[in-house]
């Protein structure tokens, strides 16, 4: 797919001229979203260029329709049900008519052109001058949003001017409910495996400004209202009409040149996994109603103050290298406009930008995106954490499926909480996931000390969870805790024995878990008995937690002095990289996945991962070694990869290469370097750009409860700027050639470490400086 190279710029990404051939790219750049609402960028008009280059789409976080699952040869516990996320109803539209011609850029002539995302405003701009084939000339501007305040809502200003035209205009405000999901293909990681319409009509109502579209899914069963109310800027009757699925109110009248008319048109999605199906109605017309009577300025206006405050908190600057900057605002807006704050969704894997990955929630969420919120927006990261204890129930269920007597699992890719996962060898196997939600919460901890989360929520999902290794682990022979028949998060590697990182954080599970209940026992013991009969946790569970974590089977070989993936990944052969041309990358496009199995070769960071996420477990030797021997083995074929190894890069010294990977990440969806960003926006590798400054070049771990940093400054950069939330103070990092400033900008205290030295901030020395190598 081309793409444009868009001026660098630090807060926006600006298009400067109208281009087909990088269109269906740019619906995903500069798609809107609030975290459950998302417009792809396609213009009100629509897109009338041939199939294939287009995905109108917009989508709901959450809201899905389930289909079972076909398996050719079915076997038992196998993911019964798909849940995918749905292309709802196309409530922007607006049609343009001069005369008999219609408004499309893809007709006629366009004169002038300029679309802008802005990050500060959250609001997406578009002015164009056309020329119609037959010669009339209008301009049209539009500005839209999707309001962070009230996630039911989004807003259209839609203003036409004519330049050298008298005559008939007409405005078609439309609301299409005949929309369908993309259809998958070969590609895994597209769409659905749907093909036709799935949401059936049951009911419409329209009146002169306002329309609504009741809908249904067949399987989930959920209602949906989809509504729409208008505005024109003159008096005048709108003549509506129906056909099929689709409302429309029309405005007619004669312009003279010169002439302005604007039409607002505000939107609103309502489910009855929200509400009461018997509410949404009212609820639409009452947030519609209300918009308009505000207005779209002050809409605008409740944006913008939104924003400030997400990025007073949340900015990375970087001085010296503009692309970097911009790239870096692009992904921190895009994760915001991704993330569901409702504690009842929580973030896919494209966000709510297009259909790759089905809406599917992943691990992707707790080990890549979460820091991000942890550190720069804590009350989001709450929020995720509330998704998965909703979840528990269903973890619970899943767990007797899979045999388990006790404990939870977590489904590898969800939106409700179910197992999706149809290719269970890199799917379900993934038992990880349980490992790396305890880690959300055991970082959240350590953040926050949030006492009160963790006895109402987080200890039962992390005792839960712990059980599962007990189910699934044995010791062998030598006494070993040994995890066997297990994916970790290389999937070019499946159902092995021992992986590493499975171990490793399954260790550092169940001493989580054990040090819980430890310490619950003793300071909440009522809860503590509360939380064990809720899980009916027999009282030496936790001994045996602590027993199976220090007797953990942690592969280690010998002779390279390395960290070994698995059991018998450093027996196989080494894939014939020098053999292997350019384009048969991704692998897992181009290959069955058995051959990509009997390799030694990676599509991500799997022990280079954990050199990251248990960092005080290793030194720096071992670090290096181990990043020297998977950095050769390793396609980065997954966007997840990149960023780990740019951290790890960073922190053994490769800075280079630390900076490559790191550029990798940064503009991967930008500079679509993956060749798939028309399918959405990669929201991992988004939030992994903020973990390669912070965690990379800044060197911040927090080990024990401790926050500490180890700065670098990259050779091209002059300085660069974040903010963490820590244990209740908001602190500034700020790192220039050689020094590094730490200002306390929130709270009365905060203690860290500089390398090895200790730095207390307080009110009354709340900033100081200290120097680097
Ligand atoms: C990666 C997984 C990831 C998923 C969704 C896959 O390509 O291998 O680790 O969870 O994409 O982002």
């Amino acid at each position: 797919m081309q793409q444009h190279t868009y001026p660098l710029e630090a807060w926006c990404i600006r298009e400067t001229a109208f281009d087909t051939d990088s269109h269906f790219l740019d619906e995903t750049l500069f798609a809107l979203g609030n975290g459950y609402i998302g417009l792809r960028g396609t213009g009100e008009e629509g897109y009338s260029g041939p199939a294939g280059t287009s995905l109108d789409g917009t989508y709901l976080n959450g809201f899905y329709e389930s289909e079972p699952i076909q398996y050719p040869e079915a076997a038992y516990g196998l993911a019964k049900v798909n849940q995918f996320m749905l292309n709802v109803p196309n409530a922007k539209g607006i049609e343009l008519w001069l005369d008999d011609e219609r408004f499309d850029p893809l007709t006629g002539s366009v004169q002038a052109y300029e679309r802008v995302l802005d990050f500060r405003t959250g609001v997406l701009t578009r002015s164009l001058e056309w020329t119609s084939p037959q010669g009339r000339s209008v301009r049209v501007q539009s500005r839209r949003l999707v309001c962070f305040d009230n996630k039911h809502l989004f807003a259209i200003e839609f203003e036409v001017t004519s330049l050298n035209f008298a005559g008939r205009l007409r405005l078609v405000s439309a609301l299409d409910g005949a929309v369908k999901n993309l259809e998958a293909g070969d590609d895994p990681r597209v769409g659905s495996a749907i093909s036709g319409p799935t949401l059936h009509m049951i009911d419409s109502e329209q009146t002169d400004s306002f329309s609504a579209l009741v809908q249904k899914t067949h399987n989930s069963g959920f209602t949906l209202i989809s509504a729409t109310e208008t505005a024109l800027s003159v008096d005048l009757p709108a003549v509506t009409a129906r056909q099929g699925q689709r409302l429309t109110q029309t405005w007619e009248l004669q312009v003279s040149e010169g002439q302005t008319l604007g039409l607002k048109k505000f939107g609103s999605y309502y489910s009855s996994r929200d509400y009461d199906a018997k509410e949404l109605m009212w609820r639409s017309r009452e947030t519609l109603a209300s918009a308009k009577a505000a207005g779209f300025d002050e809409l605008r206006l409740a944006q913008e103050q939104y924003l400030a405050d997400f990025w007073q908190q949340a900015d990375v600057q970087i001085a010296g290298d503009d692309a970097l900057q911009q790239g870096i605002h692009f992904n921190q807006f895009h994760l915001l406009q991704s993330v569901g704050r409702d504690g009842k969704t929580n973030i896919s894997a494209k966000g709510v930008t297009g259909e790759g990955y089905e809406g599917h929630y992943f691990w992707d969420t707790e080990i890549y995106i979460f820091p991000f919120f942890l550190y720069s927006k804590p009350e989001i990261a709450r929020k995720l954490l509330e998704y998965r204890y909703a979840g528990l129930p269903k973890a619970r269920e899943r767990a007797r499926q899979m045999s388990h007597a006790t404990g939870a699992l977590y489904p590898w890719r969800t939106i409700a909480g179910d197992e999706c996962s149809a290719y269970f060898p890199a799917g379900t196997a993934q038992y990880h996931i349980n490992a790396d939600i305890a880690y959300s919460i055991k970082l959240y901890m350590e953040a926050t000390n949030d006492q009160e989360y963790l006895v109402k929520h987080g200890a039962e999902i992390v005792m839960e969870t712990a059980r599962i290794w007990m189910g699934i682990g044995s010791y062998d022979r030598e006494g070993r805790f040994c995890i066997n028949q297990v994916t970790g998060p290389d999937e070019y590697t499946a159902l092995v024995n021992n992986n590493y990182y499975t171990n490793a954080m399954a260790r550092m599970h169940l001493d989580f878990a054990a040090a819980i209940a430890e310490q619950l026992q003793a300071t909440e013991p009522a809860e503590f008995a509360r939380i064990a009969g809720l899980a009916v946790l027999d009282a030496n569970e936790p001994a045996e937690w602590r027993r199976a974590a220090s007797l953990m089977n942690l592969p280690y070989d010998e002779a390279l002095q390395i960290h070994a993936q698995d059991d018998s990944f450093l027996s196989k052969k080494v894939w014939d990289f020098a053999n292997t041309p350019k384009e048969n990358y991704p692998l897992l496009l181009n290959y069955h996945p058995m051959v990509i199995y009997r390799h030694q070769v990676c599509k991500q960071a799997d022990v280079v991962l954990a050199l990251l996420l248990l960092s005080d477990q290793f030194t720096l030797e071992d670090k290096r070694r181990d990043f020297d021997y998977y950095e050769k083995v390793t396609t980065h074929d997954s966007s997840l990869s990149s960023c780990i190894f740019s951290i790890i890069a960073a922190e053994v010294g490769y800075q280079d290469k630390a900076y490559d990977y790191f550029m990798e990440t940064a503009r991967l969806d930008l500079d679509d370097t993956h060749g798939n960003t028309h399918y959405g926006v990669h929201t991992a590798a988004m939030a992994g750009t903020w973990m390669g400054v912070a965690y990379g070049f800044a060197g911040m771990r927090v080990v024990g409860g401790e926050l500490k940093f180890a700065p670098s400054l990259p050779a091209k950069w002059q300085h660069y700027t974040f903010k963490i939330h820590f244990k209740g103070a908001l602190l500034e990092v700020h790192i220039e050639p050689g020094r590094a400033d730490y200002s306390l900008l929130q709270g009365e205290v905060l203690d860290f470490m500089h390398g090895d030295e200790p730095v207390a901030l307080a009110l009354s020395q709340p900033k100081q400086s200290r120097s680097f190598a």
